[in-house]
């Protein structure tokens, strides 16, 4: 698949999830911490700006996601553009926003900024993309924003620099990339641009243990190469990192979700965190609890029903299966479920315990069942 369809495909679905979480991803993941990160993060690039473009300025937003900071700017420049990878970002920037003369969003390649011409705008920037793409869809679009901008004009951007760097697959569209200096330096050097000012962000990674920065760089010269059309294959499925920390931010998310009672959207991410790792128990056990406590356990009982299917050789998705079966009123399902748990030899006396109490729960087995189950026994023995 070619690089850029998978950009698309991943923010699109991500965009498909719960925008505002994947633009933002505040702690809260909430209405109110969104908006307010939002004001926070325009504030911080009007005050880099200061002094540099003026309010007839032309300004292009690149990852512009839902609008969350495009949309801020309008009473600040003549016009603002907007574009994102993920068209279905697109279209909720235009549901929530609008569209005005002086206010644009629309999709792109994913790499390149080919529907604008040579100069077209004072200022280009960036938030929380950059440092999410691979390292050569970053250089092509160096070079592309250095064509878009008018000569001595801006680009501001976040990024991360450290000493020590940190790469990712290279179909990687969600972990953060680290560059040290010296790649940073040439990256913005070949592409035509003078280093001006880098200022940390007020905020720690903590397993980066690293603050990313805003970057001020202005056009001092063309770029020194053409943009190369990139010709990349990448791999459809999603990195072993990716889905890592995809699955992750779902689950927190689904907590949140959680935590205010809002079942329904909480379900709807669980949904989501088990297509995106089918093979980790939680996303399901999470899910199945939900639909208990809203008293349904035959829904619960078929999210474990998959489960067993995915990882047959996982007691805790057999026990659990007997548990909502009992819930569900089908002892004859939280049998079979019992007999697959016990055939695992489970030792750990927590788990025994709870199964226990499963069958003691359990209505006797018809007397009828008994005798057949034994004749079925005995039959293979038959001469
Ligand atoms: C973490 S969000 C940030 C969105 C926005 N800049 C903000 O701060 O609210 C990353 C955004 O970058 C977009 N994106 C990812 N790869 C891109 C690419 N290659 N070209 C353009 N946009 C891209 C995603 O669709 C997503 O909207």
């Amino acid at each position: 698949m070619d690089i850029r369809e998978k950009m698309r495909r991943d923010w699109d679905r991500r965009a498909r999830v719960d925008p505002r979480y994947w633009v933002a991803a505040t702690e809260e993941a909430d209405e109110a911490s969104y908006l307010e990160s939002g004001a926070r993060d325009v504030r911080a690039l009007l005050d880099g700006l200061e002094g540099r473009v003026g309010a007839d300025a032309r300004v292009l937003d690149l990852g512009c996601g839902i609008g969350r900071m495009t949309a801020r700017l309008v009473d600040h420049f003549a016009e603002v553009v907007g574009v994102d990878v993920s068209p279905a970002m697109i279209e909720e920037a235009r549901a929530q926003h609008g569209e005005t003369e002086g206010l644009r969003f629309q999709a792109n390649s994913g790499a390149d900024l080919s529907d604008f011409g040579d100069a077209d705008f004072d200022l280009v920037f960036s938030y929380s993309v950059l440092p999410h793409l691979p390292p050569d869809v970053v250089r092509a679009y160096f070079f592309e924003v250095n064509r878009v901008l008018r000569s001595g004009g801006w680009f501001r951007y976040q990024f991360w620099v450290g000493p020590e760097p940190r790469g990712h697959a290279d179909n990687d569209t969600l972990n953060i990339r680290v560059y040290d200096h010296a790649a940073f330096d040439a990256l913005n050097r070949e592409a035509g641009f003078r280093i001006e000012a880098v200022t940390d962000i007020d905020y720690t990674d903590p397993v980066l243990n690293l603050k990313p920065v805003w970057v001020n760089v202005q056009k001092v010269a063309e770029a020194s190469a053409q943009a190369a059309e990139l010709d990349r294959r990448a791999e459809e499925a999603l990195s072993e990192g990716e889905r890592e920390l995809e699955y992750g931010l779902l689950l927190y998310l689904a907590v949140k979700h959680c935590e205010r009672g809002e079942a329904e959207e909480g379900e709807r991410v669980l949904e989501q965190a088990v297509q995106t790792d089918r093979t980790r128990p939680e996303a399901y056990v999470q899910w199945a609890a939900l639909r208990l406590e809203r008293g349904d356990a035959a829904g619960a009982l078929v999210i474990f029903e998959a489960l067993t299917e995915v990882l047959p050789d996982e007691p805790i998705a057999w026990l659990y299966r007997a548990k909502t079966a009992e819930a569900a009123d089908r002892p004859e399902e939280a049998r079979r479920a019992l007999a697959r748990f016990d055939g695992l030899q489970v030792s750990e006396p927590g788990l025994l315990a709870e199964a226990e109490d499963v069958r003691a729960a359990l209505p006797a087995a018809p007397a009828s069942r008994r005798r057949k189950t034994v004749r079925a026994r005995k039959k293979p023995r038959k001469p």
